[in-house]
């Protein structure tokens, strides 16, 4: 039996983390077994590429950044997804391939058959079943990166991007949901942290077939 594999998309300060934090907690208190994970960094040799390639003043060629994003995948799809939905495991991962297809397709600039081709090549055809995308201004997402920053919370290579590419990278995820929108889902990201999380709890348990499940503190009254 093949387990479900849910992604979290959206531009960087989105609340994608923050959010997957929260389902995964809230699924885990339903009983509900599930992996989290993320790309770049789920495996050990992702991790080791994220830090050299990601987390680096070093200025890395695009076509490189292209690579090594594949490459991170791959490992991640063969050591940890695959062998996880085989088992009938919930996979959920911070970010998969629509992130390549948005910030390196839209926001570098390669064409969309390149891409698509290296996505190909690194999943094997491995789509997403659910894809949730946390759709924020792009004014809104600056803003709490900004904030993220002057806390110390971790900030990447990426994170210092222009307000153009971010909307570039917007614009292409907003693509995918008219082409696929039976998989890819959006989601109002500018709302409250607690608003954002009922609305992906309300898409993910029927998703799992789980709606009717009760909370485990609930007790019903007829
Ligand atoms: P992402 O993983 O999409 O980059 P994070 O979950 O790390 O985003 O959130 C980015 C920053 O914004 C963090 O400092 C986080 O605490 C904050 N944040 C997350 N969700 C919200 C929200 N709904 N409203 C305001 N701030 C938020
Ligand atoms: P991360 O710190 O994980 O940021 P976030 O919490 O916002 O996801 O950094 C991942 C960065 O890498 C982010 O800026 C998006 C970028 N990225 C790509 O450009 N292409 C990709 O294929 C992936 C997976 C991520």
């Amino acid at each position: 039996m093949r387990g479900k594999f849910i992604t979290f998309e959206g531009i960087d300060g989105s609340g994608k983390s923050t959010q997957l934090r929260m389902l995964a907690g809230a699924l885990r208190q339903r009983s509900i077994d599930v992996i989290t994970t993320c790309e770049p960094g789920g495996t050990p040799l992702g991790r080791r590429l994220r830090e050299a390639f990601l987390e680096t003043e070093e200025t890395v060629a695009p076509r490189a950044e292209l690579l090594l994003f594949a490459a991170d995948r791959a490992q991640h799809v063969e050591f940890l997804i695959k062998p996880a939905l085989e088992q009938g495991r919930i996979v959920i991962s911070d970010r998969y391939a629509d992130a390549t297809f948005a910030y390196q397709g839209a926001g570098r600039g390669f064409p969309e058959a390149t891409v698509n081709e290296i996505i190909y090549l690194a999943t094997g055809g491995l789509k997403p079943d659910l894809t949730l995308f946390f759709d924020i201004t792009v004014e809104n997402a600056l803003r709490r990166m900004q904030a993220r920053s002057e806390t110390g919370e971790r900030v990447n290579r990426m994170d210092v991007e222009t307000a153009d590419f971010y909307a570039a990278v917007r614009t292409a995820y907003l693509g995918v949901a008219e082409r696929e929108p039976d998989r890819f889902k959006v989601i109002d990201a500018n709302a409250s942290v607690e608003e954002i999380h009922a609305g992906v709890i309300g898409m993910v348990l029927p998703f799992i077939g789980t709606a009717e499940m009760e909370p485990l503190n609930h007790t019903k009254t007829q």
